[in-house]
């Protein structure tokens, strides 16, 4: 049995992995997570307390880390502060946690000479244009637009850094927009969803016609197995399932799977900076380590969140309010 320590695990797509993690290997996992209003344990209810042990602490609190690096095989790192909106409001966060907690993590990972996986995302590479036939690869130019996306820019060239010039163990995934079950109500998804439980008009930033590469977190979870077992170190993955869609459409969709008029939504003041279209080229990792996504069915896995939210009032209920008024004050 491999030790492995999670950092961000009662997250979305943390959480997801670790799921997955027990369910398809023997590893035994430990969760560090500083339960930000992000942060929910109720994600990790039901695994096997001799599995996982959760830790409650900050990526940043460096004692803390190098303890927990001493005591794990390998480290997969997914603790973020991960929302655009809340990082135009307030940007001093995204740069503590994604880039000083990242610092943290490859000291130790330097130190102790762990083999550590950096979790990234698409968005470092900025945005493509609706028409151009182009999507990222792992040699597309970083242009990020946000400060959420320029901080985890920056995470991913600390690493790059670390690896050349100290030989960390480590490597890059950069993956498209996650779904699924235990994403928190503020994204995009859940809160159509959780609006139309409520009653409420699902909120369309804009024209709607921004596109995003739709990928189920459970396939960003074994691409990653996949990445920590066969990746070469130093590497960077693309992860994605090609599921561009724009928002309209996904709104529309979520609108008709709830038994609503496909129209019953609203139009509100768009994104500042907002991308335009991700799209990702997942060509490396599925030729040179052989993966491949299991959810091809986007309107079934799309179904499938749905009735997850509807089955999980209790675990999303206690933050939709404070994130409506937040969205109301901004006029969205
Ligand atoms: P999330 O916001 O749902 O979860 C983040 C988790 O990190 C929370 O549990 C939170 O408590 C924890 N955390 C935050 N700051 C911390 C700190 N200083 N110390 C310890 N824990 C801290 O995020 P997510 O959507 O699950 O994203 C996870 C990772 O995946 C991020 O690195 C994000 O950049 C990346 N990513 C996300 C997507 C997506 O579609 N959501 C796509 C590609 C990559
Ligand atoms: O591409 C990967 C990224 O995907 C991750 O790095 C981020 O952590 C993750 O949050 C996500 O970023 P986005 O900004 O694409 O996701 P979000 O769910 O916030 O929005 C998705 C799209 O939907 C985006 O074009 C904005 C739009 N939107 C969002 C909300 C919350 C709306 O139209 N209405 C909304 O109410």
């Amino acid at each position: 049995m491999s030790r492995m320590l999670v950092t961000g695990g009662a997250g979305f797509i943390g959480s997801n992995f670790v799921h997955h993690v027990v369910a398809h290997t023997d590893h035994h996992v430990t969760v560090l997570d500083a339960l930000t209003y992000a942060g929910n344990l109720e994600s990790l209810a039901g695994l096997p307390e001799d599995r996982v042990t959760f830790v409650k602490g900050d990526i940043t609190d460096a004692a803390l880390v190098d303890e927990l690096f001493a005591a794990a095989d390998s480290v997969v790192h997914y603790a973020a502060e991960s929302h655009n909106d809340n990082s135009l409001h307030d940007p001093l966060p995204f740069l503590n946690t994604n880039i000083v907690g990242t610092y943290t993590l490859l000291e130790a990972a330097r130190a102790h000479g762990t083999r550590y996986h950096h979790i990234s995302t698409d968005e470092v590479y900025g945005d493509l244009e609706l028409d151009d036939p182009a999507r990222f690869t792992e040699d597309t130019p970083y242009n990020p637009s946000s400060p959420y996306s320029s901080t985890k820019a920056g995470s991913d060239l600390l690493v790059r850094a670390w690896v050349r010039s100290f030989g960390v163990q480590a490597t890059i995934s950069n993956c498209s927009n996650n779904y699924g079950p235990y994403q928190h109500v503020e994204k995009f998804i859940p809160r159509q969803i959780t609006n139309v439980i409520r009653g409420i008009r699902p909120k369309l930033y804009g024209k709607g016609e921004n596109v995003r590469d739709w990928i189920h977190a459970d396939d960003h979870s074994s691409a990653v197995l996949t990445i920590l077992d066969k990746g070469t170190i130093g590497e960077t993955y693309l992860i994605g399932a090609d599921g561009e869609k724009n928002n309209k459409d996904v709104v529309e969709l979520i609108l008709e799977l709830m038994g609503e008029p496909r129209s019953a939504y609203d139009h509100v003041t768009d994104r500042t900076g907002h991308d335009l279209r991700y799209a990702i080229d997942s060509t490396k990792l599925r030729t040179e380590l052989g993966w491949s996504p299991r959810y091809r069915d986007f309107e079934a896995g799309l179904a499938a969140t749905i009735q997850w939210y509807r089955d999980n009032e209790s675990w999303w209920a206690g933050a939709k309010d404070g994130v409506e008024a937040f969205y109301a004050s901004k006029g969205q």
